[in-house]
């Protein structure tokens, strides 16, 4: 096959939700499809319960468990299948944001006893700033959940997509008989035990079965007052296609599967600085979007996470890292079929590769099989939402505080900040683990004792232009540079944010999300 072929069968995605919506059970069962038979609770460290602060053992298992799931590739139809796993629960990190700068598209279950969630809200900006495609899946039917135009009204006044149901259920709960797929045309019975029936809806009798009669109202409110579907928007991720369903029963799975599946992006071109890279370009190039560190404490090996832009890896090849200009010879890579770590010989523009890292590589970087010195623009800075202020408990440790923190920051394993009126060092964050591994880390390989100061979950606002006038700000509107000197300032809530807009007409904050 042509390295276009191979490239317009890759599906690189990530299923974002909300902890509990059931993203571990939709996994399980999309393995099973590839014939990837997994022992239940192994994609992921299920409910092991919380870590002691100080127990990087503990993180480390965690972390392990979900590494070796955190890439699951396998052939399917004429498909070749990349699951990312975007890390949530206490695992929620930059690196679930990152995550998604490397995937095509993007699958949201929402569970539908409870709507759109928070975490689901937070993951979902970051796809909609990409603009990549994104599905919905509508999970455990089998429960008596919201109204299904309920949910689809939430979806579109919280999430400010529109959507269009590619089936509707009928009924819900203890009721619940299946689902009209409104897209091929056919009634799905729901008949338990991971079984269903289908009929071509023409042969459906609908009289004297009630449920069915009012489903039919509604489905042609829908097609008289929704929106058209149009596979042109679904790809610019202006429409969501919407799918209603259960993991756990597995029912509707293989049919939101194999219509994803045909509706899903493949690669796309990618941005660099100077213009747009074919994925199937003959050059091999790909950016680093993830480093794991400290895999095998004994090892302390560091694993960087290429995303493959364009062209063919083939193992041994020699590539050249652009921001440093060395040139390296990729042997010792990995991919990661879902059961285990596997050497790879092969892959394509859509790919992901693990490689082995001797402190090398930074998020971000580009590497490159060509002699053009490309950069791709894949990383933005994501805005943090926790912070802390962080000193050394022993002065006389303070050269190492200082390289520890320069070298974790760059690593991307946490934010720096330093705020304008003292100069004090305060690091932002995404998930809480991030303080906790930051923590440790500053110990294990650095030997410093830190000690934490709260400032609470804040809202962070990039300024536009330096400050005119430094006494707008206090501490509930804390003035800060970002390690690019930038200024921003942390709001407390969002009625102080408000109040300062008020106040402050003519001073322009940017808000990440959207200016990315
Ligand atoms: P997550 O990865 O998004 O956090 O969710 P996960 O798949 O772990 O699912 C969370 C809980 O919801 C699990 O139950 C799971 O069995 C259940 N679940 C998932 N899909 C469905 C569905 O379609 N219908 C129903 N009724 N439940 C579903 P748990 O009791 O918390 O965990 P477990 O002990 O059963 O694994």
């Amino acid at each position: 096959m042509s390295v276009k072929e191979q490239v317009n069968n890759r599906r690189t995605f990530a299923i974002i939700s909300h902890p509990d919506a059931g993203k571990t059970t939709m996994t399980e069962k999309l393995l099973l499809f590839g014939n990837i038979i997994r022992e239940a609770g192994t994609v992921k460290g299920k409910k092991s319960g919380k870590f002691a602060t100080s127990d990087w053992m503990e993180i480390e298992k965690k972390r392990g468990i979900s590494v070796t799931s955190s890439v699951m590739s396998f052939p399917y139809k004429d498909y070749y299948v990349n699951i990312l796993d975007t890390p949530g629960h206490e695992d929620f990190s930059e690196d679930t944001y990152r995550t998604l700068t490397a995937v095509d598209s993007v699958v949201m279950i929402i569970d539908s006893t409870k709507g759109v969630e928070p975490q689901t809200i937070k993951l979902f900006k970051v796809c909609r700033m990409r603009g990549i495609p994104i599905f919905t899946f509508i999970n455990k039917l089998d429960r008596e959940g919201k109204d299904p135009l309920e949910l689809l009204a939430e979806i579109e006044d919280v999430l400010g997509i529109e959507s269009y149901p590619m089936n509707w259920p009928v009924g819900m709960g203890k009721r619940f008989e299946g689902i009209i797929d409104r897209f091929n045309n056919q009634f799905v019975r729901f008949l338990g035990d991971e079984k269903e029936e289908i009929t071509p809806l023409e042969q459906l009798d609908k009289a004297g079965n009630p449920t069915i009669e009012s489903v039919f109202d509604e489905l042609e409110l829908l097609d008289e007052a929704g929106n058209e579907f149009s596979e042109e928007r679904v790809m610019k991720g202006e429409l969501t296609p919407v799918f209603f369903g259960s993991a756990l029963a597995n029912f509707g799975i293989r049919t939101f599967f194999d219509t994803f599946i045909r509706f899903a992006s493949p690669p796309k071109p990618r941005k660099t600085d100077d213009g747009l890279v074919s994925p199937d370009s003959e050059t091999f190039t790909g950016y680093i979007f993830k480093i794991q560190a400290n895999m095998n404490p004994a090892h302390r090996d560091r694993i960087a996470f290429l995303r493959i832009c364009s062209g063919k890896f083939t193992r041994g090849m020699n590539v050249r890292l652009t921001r440093t200009n060395k040139t390296m010879n990729l042997n010792q890579t990995q991919q990661f079929l879902a059961s285990s770590r596997e050497t790879v010989d092969e892959a394509y523009a859509g790919d992901i590769i693990g490689l082995y890292d001797p402190n090398m590589y930074q998020i971000g970087d580009t590497i490159t099989a060509g002699k053009e010195d490309i950069h791709y623009r894949e990383l933005p800075q994501f805005p943090p939402e926790m912070f802390r202020k962080v000193r050394v408990k022993n002065v006389m440790k303070s050269k190492q505080f200082k390289k520890g923190i320069e070298q974790l920051v760059q690593e991307g394993a946490i934010q720096l900040f330093k705020q304008e009126s003292n100069d004090d060092t305060i690091l932002g964050a995404v998930g809480q683990l991030q303080f906790e591994v930051f923590e440790y880390r500053m110990k294990a390989e650095y030997n410093v004792d830190i000690e934490f100061t709260h400032l609470g979950d804040r809202i962070p606002r990039w300024l536009a232009e330096p400050p005119k006038d430094l006494r707008l700000f206090d501490s509930r509107s804390l003035l800060v540079k970002d390690r690019y000197d930038r200024y921003a300032v942390l709001f407390e809530n969002d009625f102080t944010l408000r109040y300062f807009k008020d106040k402050n007409k003519d001073v322009e904050l940017i808000d990440l999300f959207e200016a990315n």
